[in-house]
């Protein structure tokens, strides 16, 4: 099939699904400009260790150096905007053709391009919590606390250490990943958007799938269990499968 029959083809299996999910992964949001994770050459663990830098025994064992090293790459992309497909998928969800999305990501771009349904199972930046109280903050206070010198940020209830509500590695998923898993047993069809399906317990999602698609630049290891798998930008593919489905 070449790319316009790909496109026809996709937009047939969203039309016939009753009930389809996306699972998104950074590659949705690099044409925001957020660098994702492994894109040769440009992915951020391509420049660090993610077992060394973001996980909860490097947080625990050295919180300063923690926020110093992780910080700068939570708040860089504050700025970013919803692209053109973030914006399609929220279409889709709007014209009841997608029942909701589950990201990976934590940039909060699907929120901000309006989309109703979603399942943030990685945690996100709005909030975070006291390692020792457990009391919870906008993550605000944690950025500036950080900025005026004061590292690690600290808990002005206790004293403890805080930490961002972002899921680290060695970390548990938390109760978006069991939304999505239950939303998932209904699923017909799950779209993959600009993921590279290689950090589990997210990567297993689309063995709960009935049909599976892939939109990624590069080749991922479902790729063989797709119905269809277009390797092209995410904007592009998913703007022209809202052309196909005559939604403009
Ligand atoms: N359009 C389509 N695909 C793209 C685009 C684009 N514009 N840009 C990048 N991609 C693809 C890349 O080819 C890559 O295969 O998106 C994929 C992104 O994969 P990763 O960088 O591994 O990101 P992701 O799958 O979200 O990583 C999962 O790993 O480190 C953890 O917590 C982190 O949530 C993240 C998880
Ligand atoms: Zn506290």
């Amino acid at each position: 099939m070449d790319y316009s029959e790909k496109i026809d083809y996709l937009a047939n299996l969203i039309k016939k699904s009753p009930y389809t999910l996306a699972l998104t992964g950074a590659g949705i949001s690099t044409e925001s400009g957020i660098p994702d994770f492994r894109s040769p050459g440009t992915g951020l663990w391509t420049k660090y260790d993610p077992m060394k830098v973001a996980t909860v025994s490097a947080l625990e064992r050295d919180p300063a150096a923690f926020y110093k090293i992780n910080l700068d790459r939570w708040t860089r992309y504050n700025g970013a905007e919803p692209n053109a497909a973030h914006y399609a998928l929220t279409r889709l969800e709007r014209e009841g053709l997608l029942y909701g999305v589950i990201t990976q990501n934590i940039d909060g771009l699907h929120r901000k391009a309006g989309l109703k349904q979603l399942w943030e199972v990685h945690g996100h930046l709005r909030t975070c919590h006291c390692m020792d109280c457990t009391q919870s903050f906008p993550f605000s206070c944690l950025v500036d606390q950080f900025n005026a010198g004061i590292n690690p940020p600290r808990c002005d209830k206790c004293g403890g250490v805080l930490r961002l509500d972002v899921v680290l590695f060695e970390d548990a998923l938390g109760e978006d990943f069991v939304q999505a898993v239950q939303a998932m047993t209904k699923c017909r069809l799950l779209i993959v958007v600009g993921s590279s399906l290689q950090v589990y317990p997210v990567a297993a999602l689309p063995e709960r799938a009935k049909q599976l698609a892939v939109i990624n630049k590069e080749p991922t290891p479902w790729d063989d269990r797709a119905e269809i798998v277009i390797n092209e930008m995410a904007g592009r593919v998913l703007t022209d499968i809202l052309a196909a489905l005559g939604i403009m």
